[in-house]
């Protein structure tokens, strides 16, 4: 019998992860079928006591439901805690025990840019969700300096708390003093979804100040290049587009659930037929 796994969310009809992993299960000779479960909200906790349930093997979970779940999970990784949501859950043997591979999967890609952390200054763009994977794991890393611009600044009040655990200085900045600072970064992360299909034009910041050679990075991967990272580009700025962070985070819940690791150039692939296909 085939083991199941599957993604919980509210929408899930565009989201390529059944793609990769249905294709990562062949690839390896797994026995595993995984499914796009569409869950409302109000149905989350009956959707967790499914996968005891049912018996399924392992979920990711998606937006809107990545705190939501924690609730009603059994063990919580300490990296999900300090996140404060959960993308990836693993069944072991009926105990439910909630991981998060986003802000991981994120730093992996940014690896294969930079070789230390230790001396960068990093702004980051947006205070939701998104933005606090990215930043637990690269004060994981250690990293030099932190700066937050938010368009709501009150809401990235609340990474004070984790960047002195990890005692690290932490800056908040309103858009304007960002946009004439930005020379003083060396890696600049748009987390919001401004410049995301349809409003391609949007940029979430100007770069007009930007050091040549920084890395300028947006989460965003539907546009492929978005217009923030075509600037940045023009710039001299090395960009990086959120493909890597996808697929990595894909390829660490994988991990987790099968002990095994995907080919994570095939899942990219994969990814970028997809999206070029649109
Ligand atoms: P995610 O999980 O993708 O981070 P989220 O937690 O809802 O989603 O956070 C969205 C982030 O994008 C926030 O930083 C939000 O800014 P506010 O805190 O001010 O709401 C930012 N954001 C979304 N739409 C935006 C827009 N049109 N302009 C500027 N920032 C925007």
């Amino acid at each position: 019998m085939k083991s199941v796994f599957g993604l919980l969310g509210h929408p899930v009809g565009h989201s390529m992860s059944p793609l990769i992993h249905n294709d990562a299960f062949q690839a390896l000779g797994i026995e595993a079928e995984y499914h796009a479960f569409d869950v409302e909200s109000k149905a989350v906790k009956q959707a967790i006591e499914g996968i005891r349930a049912l018996g399924i093997v392992g979920c990711n979970v998606t937006v809107p439901h990545k705190v939501a779940v924690m609730d009603y999970l059994d063990e919580i990784d300490e990296e999900a805690q300090l996140i404060g949501a959960v993308n990836t859950i693993v069944n072991d043997n009926g105990r439910l025990i909630g991981y998060n591979t986003d802000g991981r999967g994120y730093v992996e890609s940014l690896l294969e840019l930079v070789r230390m952390f230790q001396e960068k200054r990093v702004l980051i763009i947006g205070a939701g969700g998104a933005a606090r994977g990215i930043v637990t794991s690269l004060l994981k890393e250690g990293i030099a300096e932190l700066a937050i611009t938010n368009r709501t600044l009150k809401k990235a009040e609340s990474f004070n708390v984790l960047a002195n655990q990890f005692n690290t200085n932490l800056v908040l900045l309103t858009k304007e003093e960002a946009s004439s600072q930005t020379n003083e970064f060396d890696i600049i992360i748009n987390t919001t979804s401004v410049g995301m299909s349809p409003h391609v034009n949007e940029l979430p910041l100007s770069l007009n100040a930007v050091k040549e050679h920084a890395i300028v990075s947006d989460l965003i991967y539907n546009p492929i290049e978005t217009s923030f990272l075509k600037v940045a580009k023009k710039l001299g700025a090395q960009p990086l587009n959120g493909v890597g962070m996808f697929v990595n985070q894909a390829a660490l819940s994988f991990e987790y659930w099968t002990g095994k690791k995907p080919n994570r150039k095939r899942m990219e692939q994969l990814v970028l037929q997809q999206l070029g296909g649109k």
